[in-house]
């Protein structure tokens, strides 16, 4: 099994500094126990893959690094996870917003019924990032930019969002997601709804946030494992079975179900 504490010791000079600690977390839905006692270091300005067969609990675990746990009624979070070293879950954290500094993109895009121009400015709206319309304005354009869709819709920001096609609506959500200017971005399988065109623009936005963020995807396709990340979790039945470089875990995994998996044989 992964075990963050030797990972720690043996971290070398060079390496990026880490944005997220994760210690010996449990998750319950009842008395499902989703997470099993999972540590975790994530990395500051990189993409770390999530994946393993459904029902391994990857998007329980995403949900936690947000707090949108607290949202399922019958879910109960245990251990502790630090942001930039302050506990999310301490009772003094305002889990709105933590969300604002950390964002999410869900599978399924989910603009608002609103227009255009409202789904991005909407955040920095209610976390008063701007001191008038101009600003805003501002933050608007540079959000859609981020998201690689201003060209498409710079002439009709008050049409609906939910107008969009699935693939700008998708990246509509996650200008949406930048416009906050979050520090951690976590994305839930944010491609699964798209076509392959729409998928390679989104790939090429997360390659690109992971300048300025701590990018955390979700998926079921190990090339797009592969293509855009550079740190991969496997996780199995609940358990962090390995962690480690990208291309470590695609080319020479540390445990046989590790292997199994990402040569197809369970999933
Ligand atoms: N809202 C919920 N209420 C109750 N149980 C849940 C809920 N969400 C997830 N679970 C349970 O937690 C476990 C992990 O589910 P999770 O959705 O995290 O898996 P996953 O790895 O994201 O799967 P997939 O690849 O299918 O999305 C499963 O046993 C699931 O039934
Ligand atoms: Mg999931």
């Amino acid at each position: 099994m992964y075990d963050a504490d030797q990972n720690r010791t043996e971290r070398k000079v060079g390496q990026k500094d880490i944005k997220i600690t994760a210690r010996d977390v449990q998750v319950y839905y009842g008395t499902n126990h989703a997470i099993k006692d999972v540590s975790v270091e994530i990395e500051d300005k990189t993409v770390t893959a999530f994946i393993g067969p459904s029902g391994c609990g990857k998007s329980t675990f995403l949900r936690c690094l947000n707090r949108m746990n607290d949202t399922i009624d019958i879910c109960r979070v245990e251990g502790n996870i630090a942001i930039d070293g302050e506990d999310i879950y301490d009772r003094r954290v305002d889990p709105v917003q933590l969300r604002a500094k950390v964002g999410m993109v869900f599978q399924k895009p989910n603009p608002f019924p609103k227009s255009i121009y409202d789904n991005v400015a909407y955040g920095p709206k209610i976390h008063g990032l701007a001191k008038n319309k101009s600003e805003l304005d501002d933050i608007v354009e540079r959000a859609l930019r981020r998201g690689a869709i201003w060209d498409e819709v710079k002439d009709r920001l008050q049409a609906p969002g939910t107008g969009l096609s699935g693939g700008q609506q998708q990246r509509l959500c996650i200008a949406r997601a930048v416009a906050t200017e979050p520090e951690v971005l976590l994305m839930d399988e944010p491609c699964s709804a798209l076509d392959p065109i729409a998928t390679g623009q989104v790939e090429e936005l997360i390659d690109e946030l992971k300048q300025n963020y701590s990018v955390v995807i979700v998926t079921h396709s190990m090339q797009q494992a592969a293509r855009v990340s550079q740190k991969t979790a496997f996780f199995h039945l609940g358990n962090l079975v390995e962690y480690d470089d990208t291309e470590k875990i695609f080319t020479n995994p540390q445990d046989s179900r590790t292997e199994s998996y990402i040569t197809g044989r369970i999933g």
